[in-house]
């Protein structure tokens, strides 16, 4: 199927998301969209979904012009789509999810969902997707939940497969599965657009690249244009996607964690005695595959999970005990993991998001009242600092492209003083230059004495920030090493090898000793582990994140369940009304 998008052109109010945009896909191929946040691709294929209704311009289906009203009509021209934020049904089976939305089609639900369940098995089998039909979606670990996904889209014969930032949340091990099934579906005369910030998946998998920027299409290249090539391209300027850093001058220890040990509700030991302390003007990394505690640790040091045994000292001082909000205001900046979750209030105005849990402090509060010049001034500082996309300060920021959600957060959270910041997987979904910038930032407040803790599943991340790296395996450190270390090294304690002298680490990472965990396996052996940079000579691409090692869920094992509380951190009890009062109180 020969798939043309001519002139398409979609606004949102005076915004201009997409701008005249042409874009054609030939079958048996994946043309990888590249732009910076708040380029216009996720809109773009909304159009091409159906979702949206374009204001200008037309797709065209092998030459003749046709109009998606919704996805349904998409999905009857062969498109189909895997949202970022996939959109299944956790308590429901696979086959109930694949059938969803085709059921009503046919009187005989019965019988097509027994249809739906073989058609399952049979494209699992032909594409090795290895998808169970009887699985319920929720206890499936996210690449496979994605995968789920994908065979809803072939079930309903895409030709067309649109992915969308399809391996921000994956494992090394899972994007590369997912390479392969993309690889065969290809093959087989699918047109995949696959959309990524990670410049080096683009340059892996896609035969064609069209670059988007502020709306409009930049040029189209090849995937042997270099990362320095694609980023000036997206960007429309050199970036520095190895930002250049002084070594720490690490000051006294101002986090302290002793024996800390938290529990699940299932009493599986998340965190399993942990120690160790941040020290003022340094950035400790944490590195590990998805799973094995990094977001437990975060949570619980903000108070937002229960520890079961140990303590948390700010300088001295014990936050053991602390609410989420007393752990603010002691000082502990927070950049959580799940931004929609815990980030931001989707419904509050960008303005609004930035201030959150500040709203009753001065300057933006005096007494009862809100100080309105004060928190436009505010709005408008940071918006231009971060370089946010969006419409004005008044746009809810639910609306805001994913990237640009992500910096409302650092904008608001880096923006505030603060002696200890705690940011988990800070730039997943942004942009080369975003990533560049907000590294320049964590490193700026390093040298201002903040003491940082990095959790990164990006190990590009990692040796680009750390001055010091822990691997957490299993709830536990491994080892700690300096940020020379070898790639390979810190994949065998990724994979819970044991912790060894450091003189003999040069021959431990060459074989690894320990069978590696199933989501390390690849990180070890691929190609794509990046070499570690040797300190005096930074490799300059270092950045761009390929190596994704995120912890959103454990592979095998069931997100475990937060404990409930409203998006960001909850206010007090008592607390002043104010922009958040409309948030649950749980
Ligand atoms: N429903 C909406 N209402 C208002 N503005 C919107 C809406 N959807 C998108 N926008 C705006 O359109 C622009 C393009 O957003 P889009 O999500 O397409 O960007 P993107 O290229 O996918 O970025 P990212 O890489 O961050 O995901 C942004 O400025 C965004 O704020
Ligand atoms: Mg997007």
């Amino acid at each position: 199927m020969e798939l043309e998008l001519r002139g398409i052109t979609k606004r949102f109010g005076p915004l201009v998301a997409n701008d005249g945009i042409s874009l054609s896909v030939a079958p048996g191929q994946v043309h990888a969209l590249l732009g910076e946040n708040g380029a216009g691709k996720t809109t773009l294929m909304n159009v091409l979904y159906g979702l949206m209704q374009p204001d200008e311009g037309e797709i065209v289906v092998d030459g003749t012009p046709v109009s998606f009203n919704s996805p349904k009509d998409a999905i009857a021209a062969g498109v189909g789509m895997v949202h970022q934020h996939f959109m299944l049904v956790p308590v429901f089976t696979v086959a109930e999810n694949v059938t969803l939305g085709i059921e009503q089609a046919d009187r005989a639900g019965l019988l097509d969902r027994r249809r739906t369940r073989r058609e399952v098995a049979d494209l699992s089998h032909r594409y090795g997707l290895d998808v169970d039909p009887d699985a319920l979606v929720e206890d499936l670990p996210v690449g496979i939940q994605q995968r789920v996904e994908i065979v809803k889209a072939l079930v309903r014969q895409a030709n067309v497969l649109i992915l969308d930032e399809p391996t921000a949340v994956l494992t090394p091990a899972e994007t590369e599965e997912l390479f392969r099934i993309v690889r065969q579906l290809r093959d087989g005369g699918t047109s995949i657009i696959f959309i990524s910030h990670k410049l080096r998946e683009v340059q892996a998998i896609a035969d064609t690249i069209t670059v988007l920027r502020r709306g409009a299409v930049v040029g189209q290249t090849e995937p042997s244009a270099s990362a320095d090539e694609l980023a000036a391209m997206m960007v429309g300027r050199n970036v520095q996607l190895r930002v250049s850093k002084e070594p720490a001058k690490p000051g006294a220890a101002v986090l302290e964690v002793t024996d800390l040990t938290v529990r699940g509700d299932d009493g599986r030991t998340w965190v399993d005695g942990l120690s160790f302390d941040v020290r003022a003007g340094e950035i400790l990394g944490i590195a590990g595959v998805q799973g094995n505690g990094q977001t437990e640790l975060c949570e619980a040091l903000m108070g937002l999970r229960p520890s079961s045994a140990g303590t948390v000292t700010l300088n001295g001082r014990s936050l053991t005990r602390a609410s989420p909000r007393a752990r603010l205001r002691a000082g502990i900046a927070y950049v959580p993991e799940d931004r929609t979750e815990d980030g931001l209030v989707g419904s509050f105005s960008v303005s609004e998001n930035l201030i959150l849990d500040l709203y009753d402090r001065k300057p933006f509060a005096s007494g009862i009242n809100l100080n309105l010049p004060a928190i436009a001034k505010n709005a408008t500082e940071r918006i231009s600092e971060f370089d946010v996309r969006t419409g004005s300060p008044a746009t809810p920021a639910g609306t805001l492209s994913g990237g640009n959600q992500q910096k409302v957060i650092l904008a608001r959270e880096l923006g505030r003083e603060h002696k200890v910041l705690i940011a988990s997987q800070p730039t997943r979904g942004l942009d080369v230059g975003s990533i560049e910038f907000v590294h320049r930032r964590i490193i700026e407040r390093r040298d201002d004495g903040v003491a940082v803790i990095i959790v990164s599943s990006e190990l590009d991340e990692i040796y680009a920030l750390a001055d010091r790296i822990a691997v957490m395996y299993e709830g536990k450190i491994t080892g700690f090493r300096d940020p020379g270390v070898p790639a390979a090294e810190l994949g065998r304690l990724m994979a819970g090898g044991a912790d060894a002298d450091p003189e003999s680490a040069g021959a431990a990472a060459a074989v690894p000793e320990v069978a590696p965990a199933p989501g390390a396996a690849t990180l070890l052996g691929a190609a794509t582990v990046p070499e570690a940079p040797a300190p005096e000579a930074p490799v300059p691409d270092v950045t761009v994140p390929d190596v994704t090692v995120p912890d959103v869920t454990g592979p095998g094992a069931a997100p475990e369940p937060a404990p409930s509380h409203g998006p960001t951190l909850p206010p007090d009890p008592g607390d002043p009304p104010g922009p958040s009062a409309a948030q649950e109180e749980t």
